[in-house]
């Protein structure tokens, strides 16, 4: 079976993806620098999969390192080709990802999010590894007021960390572009990735307190923090709250076994897709949802809007579902449910 290379392989969409690539019979080299992800996530993929009777020795391989550093890349193709388990295709998650952050501090997220992919493709076309699925985000996209986004609508972000996703798609086009009879790449626009592995042993770990809604939730559930703030009252939205496209981690992990092996199987190609459910819901609905589903309540008040954000964020997810054949199979109830159940089992993460 073919060995992939995941970046980011410990975080929150990477170890959720990582759980479904060995399950299918992958073997994996990854990379991680452990600074927002937990060596635990690893521990609890290998016990789902122990509890299903798989066994992954010798199915996956751990590089503590940094995309920043060429040398730390490197070490994990020579891995492969030393185990003669040559990797096929990456899947490149290992990025820094807080809007806030990256508006105080651009040149972090520069030097991380794009220096670290350049020195990965170099590092790539080295050892003739021509495959990649990238880690997008809906950032990118400039805001429509009340429609879904389609991949080829305006991108105009606004802010540092949408930027330097943009800039690494552009990048990515370029790479292609370079020679387009060996590279195959897909470009997976994330709208918003929430909730856990069923099984509750898989979650997202916020390591300190979230600055997305969907944990901050959670966390005010379990009693962690005493109400949501919720930001701006006034938006031109169903009930006066933000509305967003919230997507199972479990459906975007699917996603990307999805682009992963249509890539393996097609032809050189760019890619670009959008991986959301299409479905729009606003933050007082996605409260209502968490409280009717798990019987808790969840206090709130009304704050200022936050800066930068929009009203409404959605998906048209036409072109992944006609392309790849994925469709989100889990609803927001699902959601709610299999959030609430992993921060029941970790109240302090892992
Ligand atoms: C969702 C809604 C807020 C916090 C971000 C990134 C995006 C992607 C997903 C990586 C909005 C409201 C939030 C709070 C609130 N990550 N909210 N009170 O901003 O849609 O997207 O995460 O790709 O890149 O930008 O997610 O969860 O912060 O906000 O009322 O304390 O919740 O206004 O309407 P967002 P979010």
């Amino acid at each position: 079976m073919k060995s992939i290379f995941v970046t980011g392989g410990a975080g929150f969409i990477g170890s959720h993806t990582c759980l479904l690539l060995l399950e299918k019979g992958f073997t994996l080299f990854l990379l991680d620098l452990f600074v927002t992800s937990s060596q635990k996530s690893l521990k609890r993929v290998s016990l789902i999969l122990r509890k299903k009777g798989i066994d992954i020795k010798g199915k996956i391989y751990l590089v503590e390192g940094d995309i920043k550093n060429k040398y730390d890349i490197e070490r994990v193709f020579k891995m492969s080709f030393e185990l003669n388990k040559i990797i096929e295709s990456v899947i490149h998650f290992a990025g820094l990802k807080s809007v806030a952050e990256s508006v105080k501090n651009p040149g972090l997220y520069w030097e991380n999010n794009v220096n670290g992919t350049i020195n990965l493709l170099k590092v790539m076309e080295k050892y003739n590894c021509k495959n990649i699925v990238f880690s997008s985000s809906a950032t990118v996209y400039k805001a429509k007021s009340n429609a879904p986004l389609f991949e080829n609508d305006i991108c105009e972000p606004v802010n540092p960390y949408g930027n330097t996703k943009l800039t690494i798609e552009r990048l990515l086009k370029d790479i292609y572009n370079s020679d387009p009879s060996k590279w195959r790449i897909a470009s997976l626009r994330y709208f918003n990735p929430v909730g856990a592995h069923e099984s509750g042993l898989l979650g997202e770990d916020t390591l300190g307190k979230p600055n997305n809604i969907y944990p901050l939730i959670t966390q005010v559930a379990i009693g962690k923090i005493k109400e949501i703030k919720i930001f701006g009252s006034d938006w031109p939205t169903i009930d006066g709250t933000g509305i967003r496209d919230y997507i199972h981690i479990m459906d975007l992990a699917e996603g990307h076994f999805s682009a992963l092996n249509y890539l393996l199987k097609e032809k050189p190609q760019f890619l670009t897709l959008n991986l959301g459910t299409g479905i729009g819901t606003s933050v007082l609905e996605l409260i209502r949802c968490f409280e009717k589903v798990n019987n808790v309540e969840i206090p709130y008040s009304f704050d200022n809007r936050r800066v930068g954000d929009n009203a409404f964020v959605m998906a048209d997810n036409s072109l992944a579902k006609k392309i790849l054949n994925w469709i989100p199979k889990r609803n927001i109830e699902d959601i709610c449910r299999d959030g609430w159940n992993w921060q029941l089992k970790n109240p302090n993460g892992y």
